[in-house]
């Protein structure tokens, strides 16, 4: 069993993520800074669970600032979640991206290096490939929003750190990850926060932009699946997507037969920086990890949909 750290882990990825690895018998370190993207007490909610669970310790800390390697001694594994996710704010945010996603991974990647942390996964994006986001890792690289341009050069400090130091590291770029605790800045929360108030939901563009998202257990399963397969996965980037490719309109018809009501729809501009197409191409992490996303999108939705309900119904 690992000594493992999260960075994030007040975060939709990271917290799931903290979770799984206790129910797989590792002690973990989360680290989380409750950067104000998104209200502190959602995530304050997202830990609740981890808060009581032995093996979890968690440090409130920013990693822009922190003493880094106290929290990184003994640690086997680092799993780098810790961002600025979305791309919009980022556009208007530029200084926090640059010192989140920049700043903070560089001085990670320092501690680590220091400590002699023994694998070191950093989560990245499909936004680092720009606007279509549809070939496998090999693709160009061409973000067009800041954040994916602070992602990427996130990336090449991981592989500037392993040419320097032999620090061994992984790179995971995911796909729309969606699910329970899914950030409230992202499309399908939106959908369904407004298609429960009765609210109307604005489709940027014409609605046929479309993703491969990935369900939250499955990306949880793709990263665990290259942190434990480290003489596989070491020095490698791997997608980690979904299988299934829909476009808004579909969802947003899928959500409307799960929630038994009508959408009210407006179509408004498409977003600056967004992209028109992510399909990840997985060939990669199924072959050399045995990654396979299960779940169906219709699954997935109905289960957000459940905790999106779920929340409403503690307010
Ligand atoms: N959710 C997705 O669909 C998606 C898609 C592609 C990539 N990613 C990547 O996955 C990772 C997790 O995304 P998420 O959706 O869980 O985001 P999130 O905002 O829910 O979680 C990120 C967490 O990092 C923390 N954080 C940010 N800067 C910090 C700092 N300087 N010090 C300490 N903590 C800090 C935040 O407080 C937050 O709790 C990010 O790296 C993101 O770029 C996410």
């Amino acid at each position: 069993m690992a000594h493992v750290v999260v960075t994030g882990a007040a975060g939709f990825v990271g917290s799931h993520l903290c979770e799984r690895l206790l129910a797989e018998g590792d002690t973990v370190v989360g680290v989380d800074a409750f950067i104000p993207y998104y209200p502190r007490a959602v995530k304050e909610r997202n830990l609740a669970g981890l808060l009581k669970t032995p093996g979890f310790t968690f440090y409130e800390a920013d990693l822009r600032s922190a003493g880094l390697e106290p929290l990184l001694e003994g640690a086997d594994i680092v799993f780098h979640t810790a961002a600025m996710a979305g791309l919009l704010k980022s556009w208007r945010q530029f200084n926090e991206y640059m010192t989140c996603n920049v700043l903070a991974t560089q001085r990670l990647l320092e501690a680590a290096v220091n400590v002699g942390v023994r694998h070191f996964l950093h989560c990245s994006t499909s936004s680092v490939y720009g606007r279509f986001a549809t070939g496998d890792e090999n693709a160009p690289l061409a973000p067009v929003s800041p954040y994916g341009v602070t992602k990427l050069a996130a990336e090449h400090l991981c592989r500037a750190y392993g040419e320097k130091d032999g620090l061994r590291f992984t790179i995971l770029r995911l796909f729309s990850v969606y699910g329970p605790r899914q950030r409230p800045d992202m499309g399908y929360h939106i959908f369904i926060r407004k298609l429960l108030a009765g609210e109307t939901i604005v489709v940027d563009g014409d609605g046929t932009d479309s993703r491969s998202n990935t369900y939250i257990a499955d990306c949880i399963e793709g990263l665990l699946l290259a942190a434990r397969q480290p003489e596989k996965s070491a020095g490698e980037t791997f997608n980690i997507g979904g299988g299934e490719e829909v476009n808004v309109l579909q969802v947003l018809a899928m959500l409307e037969e799960l929630s038994g009501r009508k959408a009210r729809i407006e179509h408004g501009p498409p977003r600056p920086g967004d992209q028109r197409r992510t399909a990840a191409d997985i060939t990669k992490a199924r072959t050399l990890l045995g990654y396979n996303p299960k779940t169906r999108i219709i699954d997935g939705l109905a289960a957000q949909l459940a905790w999106q309900r779920e929340q409403l119904s503690m307010l």
